[in-house]
């Protein structure tokens, strides 16, 4: 049996539609109909006229889908495969945080659980998050959760006081200076592009900040022909497929334990599983009624800034 070829099968006679994340393997972006940042699977999510759509990519991801597709199944290859950075930010704690700091608009990264979305009044994706945050007055309290990578970096650009929730990616934390710098003295032609949820000391070294797709877009466009990769490596397939001719060098870790800047969690999603999800249409994503309501607002009210933005 061709694997692969049983997929796109069962895709053609369920009418299902594979979206994946960036950070995913190589093989798992090839077969997907479609592949994109936080925001651009979220976008297409939102307009599919597909019965069924099969998120390779985190947990949070396939939530984000079936709030936004009540009627529709959702399948997640592997629902153990979660982000450190929803994690850190449990929507008890977070809810009780939000009532320590009454008056606040509540602004919320993607990266988080419905339960979390549920007390959010607007969500972001680091594709947006800067627009975002900027549509509101100046002088708005903000509450910013849960990178407060992310939130620095937008506080230290748009000049806000945003209150921070003290979450961070795992992934993303590991990248040093030291380690970059002596990248770039092996490497002086090279730009570095960095996603915001690195530390600010990384972010500060970066010739491009942005959410995956910007660093995507900038890496295509730009004269430079090599790059240091300050993000979870799974983006490298896309950049070196689009630029076959560039190079790409993924920045290492401040770890030396560590073998690569790979996300643990995205890479758990397999042909294999994404091969059984499709035959056995398990496992779904389900979501409580009264979170999914309230979940919803804040995710479409991103989408309809975005789009009024052009974004
Ligand atoms: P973007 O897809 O917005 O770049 O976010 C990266 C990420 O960590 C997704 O989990
Ligand atoms: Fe979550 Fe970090 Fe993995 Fe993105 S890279 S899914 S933020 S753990």
């Amino acid at each position: 049996m061709d694997i692969k070829e049983e997929i796109k099968k069962m895709c053609l006679e369920k009418n299902a539609i594979i979206m994946a994340h960036y950070y995913t393997d190589g093989e798992i972006q090839n077969i997907a109909d479609f592949v994109g940042d936080s925001l651009a699977l979220a976008q297409k999510a939102a307009e599919t006229e597909a019965d069924i759509i099969v998120m390779c990519g985190v947990h949070f991801m396939g939530e984000t889908c079936k709030i936004l597709c009540p009627g529709k199944k959702v399948l997640v290859p592997d629902p153990e495969a979660t982000c450190s950075l929803a994690e850190s930010c449990p929507a008890d704690k977070f809810s009780e945080f939000v009532k320590a700091h009454p008056g606040h608009t509540v602004i919320s990264y993607v990266n988080t659980t419905a339960a979390t979305k549920a007390v959010t009044d607007v969500v972001v994706t680091s594709s947006n998050a800067r627009q975002i945050v900027e549509s509101f007055p100046q002088d708005t309290p903000i509450i910013f959760g849960p990178d407060k990578n992310l939130g620095g970096y937008i506080n230290s650009i748009t000049g806000r006081n945003m209150l921070l929730w003290e979450g961070a990616c795992h992934v993303h934390e590991r990248f040093s200076v030291e380690k970059i710098l002596q990248l770039k003295a092996l490497h002086p032609n090279a730009k570095i592009l960095v996603h915001p949820e690195c530390k600010g000391p990384v972010v500060k070294l970066a010739d491009k900040v942005g959410s995956t797709a910007a660093l995507l877009k900038f890496s295509i466009n730009d004269d430079a022909t090599e790059f240091i990769v300050a993000t979870e490596s799974g983006i490298l397939h896309e950049m070196q497929k689009s630029c076959p001719h560039k190079t790409f060098i993924p920045a290492p870790p401040n770890d030396s334990t560590c073998a690569c800047n790979e996300c643990n969690y995205m890479k758990m999603i397999t042909m294999q599983k994404l091969y059984n999800c499709l035959k056995n249409g398990y496992p779904e994503i389900n979501i409580d009624a009264d979170i999914a309501e309230k979940a919803v607002l804040p995710i479409r009210k991103m989408l309809e800034i975005s789009a009024k933005l052009g974004l």
